[in-house]
Order: structure tokens, then C-alpha cells, then sequence
């Protein structure tokens, strides 16, 4: 199963990195596969550490798909790493294996540490809504722009009944930056 986090790494200078990213879940070793090109693997296959953060505010999502956020963090207990603050739970990862085969890699995880700040909500529609949303404004540039438009139509539908405000903001942003590309 692919559970949908956002992942916080840091640069050999100590810049932290958050970008949201499906993870192959299991109790104990979590499989991480971010594209070669990302700073995400750049940063865990150096420093051989990641946390992955679990979090209902999509907006952060939304933000981190379409740009460079820096949301406030706080260290890590037992990783080189850091903890995103609106996170409900956390999971700190040491590296046991990568696979760098384009055009993406496999990280093979450990979870050394866990760790939970807030109850996670359940099901919320318009909050899968703006997920999805948000993954295909990470792939503008592999889908026509037709399909990205009818796609985004349905979203909105789904958003319309059942989101809060915000949901409606962080879908309101998605569906801009869209139209822009
Ligand atoms: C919900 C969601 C899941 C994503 N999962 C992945 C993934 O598993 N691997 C990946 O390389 N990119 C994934 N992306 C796209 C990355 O987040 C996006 O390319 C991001 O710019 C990479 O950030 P980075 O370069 O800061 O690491 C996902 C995007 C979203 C919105």
C-alpha cells in the first residue's frame, strides 16, 4: 500500500527539504521512490536519513507540490532530520539500501523512531480531491492540457460538497497554477 506523506530531508549544508511523496508502507521498513532528479533523493541517499511526516492538512500538500515552502519544523529525535510541526504523526528513517536506476530510485528504509503529535481525521472527499489535484500539478508537463482541465472539473465537483475553507483554498491555488502552465 502507498500511503501519500511528506517527506523532510536535509542538504549536506543543513537546508531542509519537504516534498510530498507516496510511500510503500509496511509496519517497520518504509520503501521511498523519488525520481532521480529530486532533492529529495539527493539529500536521503547522502545523509542516508529521512523523516516522514504524516499530515490531514492537504494544503501543505498543495504548497509543497507546486513550489519550494519552508514550514516550520522542529529536530528530529534519533535522524539527522526534521519533523514538519503540522505533522499528526511521524516516522524517522535510516537508509538500509538504494537503488539509483533511472528514472526513479528505491530507498529501502528502516523506521528507527515514531513519533505523534494530533489526532489524524478520517476520510474527507475534497481533501483526496486536492490530492490528486496536487499530483497532477506535479505532471503538467506529461499530460495534455485538455485532460489536466477535465480531470480538475471532477475534482472541483468533489471539493464543492464536501470541503472545508481549507480545502477550497488549497484547491482554489492548485487550479491556478494550472492555468497558468
Ligand atoms: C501526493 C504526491 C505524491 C508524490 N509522490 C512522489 C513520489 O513518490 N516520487 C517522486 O519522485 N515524486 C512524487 N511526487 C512529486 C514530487 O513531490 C515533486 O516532484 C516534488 O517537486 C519533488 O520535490 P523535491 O525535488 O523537493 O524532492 C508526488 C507529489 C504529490 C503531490
Amino acid at each position: 500500500m502507498i500511503i501519500e506523506t511528506l517527506v523532510t530531508s536535509l542538504a549536506p549544508d543543513g537546508t531542509v527539504n519537504f516534498a510530498p511523496m507516496g510511500v510503500e508502507w509496511d509496519e517497520d521498513s518504509l520503501v521511498l521512490k523519488p525520481f532521480l532528479a529530486t532533492t529529495t533523493f539527493r539529500n536521503v541517499s547522502a545523509s542516508g536519513a529521512a523523516v516522514v511526516n504524516l499530515t490531514d492538512d492537504v494544503m501543505l500538500f498543495a504548497q509543497a507540490a507546486i513550489s519550494s515552502p519552508r514550514f516550520p519544523s522542529f529536530p528530529a529525535e534519533l535522524v539527522r532530520g526534521v519533523v514538519l510541526e503540522a505533522a499528526c504523526s511521524w516516522r524517522e528513517l535510516e537508509v538500509v539500501r538504494v537503488d539509483d536506476t533511472p528514472p526513479r530510485s528505491r530507498i529501502d528504509t528502516r523506521v528507527v523512531h515514531r513519533g505523534r503529535r494530533r489526532e489524524f481525521l478520517g476520510f474527507n472527499r475534497a481533501r483526496h480531491a486536492v490530492l490528486e489535484a496536487a499530483i497532477l500539478a506535479t505532471r503538467t508537463h506529461l499530460i495534455p492540457a485538455d485532460q489536466v482541465r477535465e480531470e480538475f472539473a471532477k475534482l472541483q465537483v468533489i471539493v464543492d460538497k464536501t470541503a472545508g475553507p481549507r480545502e477550497q483554498q488549497a484547491m482554489a491555488m492548485l487550479t491556478e497554477h494550472v492555468a497558468r502552465r
